[in-house]
C-alpha cells in the first residue's frame, strides 16, 4: 500500500498531518519548533555512517558532541518562514516520541529575499524505503511556498540515485549539474 495521497490536502504550514508508512506504522509530518532539539541530536546519531554521509557530505564522526548539540539547536531555531525551515516526520515508539525524517530549506546567509533555497533531506535507515523521503518531500514543496522560495537547490553524492530520483519524482521542471565532485539539482517552483 502507498502513502494516502489524499492527507495531501492538508497543508503542513497550517496543521501536523498524519500519514502511515508503507509498512502501516503511523507517522505525524509537522514544522520543526525548537523543541525538538534534543530529538533531531538523537536522529543524528541513530543515522548509519553512509546516511550521515549523503546527508552531510563529508566525515561526521570526529565532530565534539557539544557541536553537534548547538547545531541541533541552531537547526530547530527556525521560523519556517524567512531564511530557513523544516518539516519533521515524528513516530512514537513507546512511551516515546522520535523523528525519523527531517528535510530542511535554507536561504543562502544574510539573504532573505533570495528566490532560491537549500534543500537537504534523511530518513532513518530503518525507515527508508516506506515512502517517507517522498512523503517529506511533497510536505517541503507546501514549506517553500510559505517562504516564498522560487528554486530549490539540492546537492547530492553524484552515485546517490535513490535521493536524485526522488527529488525528480516531484515532477516539477529541474536541471541536474555536476560539479566539483558533487551534483546539484535546480527544481523550480510554479507560482
Ligand atoms: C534519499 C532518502 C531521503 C530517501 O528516503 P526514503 O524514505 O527511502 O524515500 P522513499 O521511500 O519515499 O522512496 C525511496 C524508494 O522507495 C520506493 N517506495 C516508497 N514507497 C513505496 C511503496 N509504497 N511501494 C513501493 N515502493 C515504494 C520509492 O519508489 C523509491 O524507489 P525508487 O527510487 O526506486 O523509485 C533516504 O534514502 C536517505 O535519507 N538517504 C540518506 C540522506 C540522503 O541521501 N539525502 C539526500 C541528499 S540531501
Amino acid at each position: 500500500m502507498n502513502m494516502m495521497p489524499f492527507k495531501r490536502k492538508f497543508d503542513v504550514t497550517h496543521q501536523s498531518v498524519c500519514s502511515m508508512t508503507r509498512d502501516g506504522r503511523i507517522l505525524t509530518l509537522r514544522l520543526i519548533h525548537p523543541a525538538d532539539a534534543p530529538l533531531l541530536e538523537e536522529l543524528f546519531y541513530r543515522l548509519s555512517p553512509e546516511s550521515r554521509w549523503r546527508r552531510f557530505h563529508g566525515l561526521t564522526d570526529g565532530i565534539p558532541p557539544e557541536r553537534i548539540t548547538e547545531q541541533a539547536c541552531i537547526m530547530t531555531n527556525v521560523d519556517n518562514r524567512t531564511m530557513e525551515g523544516a518539516v519533521v516526520a515524528v513516530v512514537r515508539e513507546g512511551e516515546r516520541e522520535h523523528i525519523i525524517g527531517v528535510v530542511r530549506l535554507a536561504r543562502p546567509p544574510g539573504q532573505p529575499d533570495a528566490a532560491e533555497a537549500e534543500a537537504a533531506v534523511v530518513v532513518l535507515d530503518e525507515y527508508q524505503r516506506q515512502g517517507v523521503g517522498s512523503e517529506l518531500l511533497q510536505r517541503m514543496l507546501q514549506l517553500a511556498r510559505q517562504m516564498r522560495v522560487r528554486r530549490i537547490l539540492a546537492v547530492f553524492q553524484p552515485d546517490n540515485s535513490d535521493a536524485i530520483r526522488l527529488f525528480r519524482a516531484l515532477g516539477l521542471p529541474n536541471r541536474l549539474e555536476i560539479s566539483r565532485g558533487l551534483a546539484k539539482m535546480y527544481t523550480e517552483l510554479s507560482e
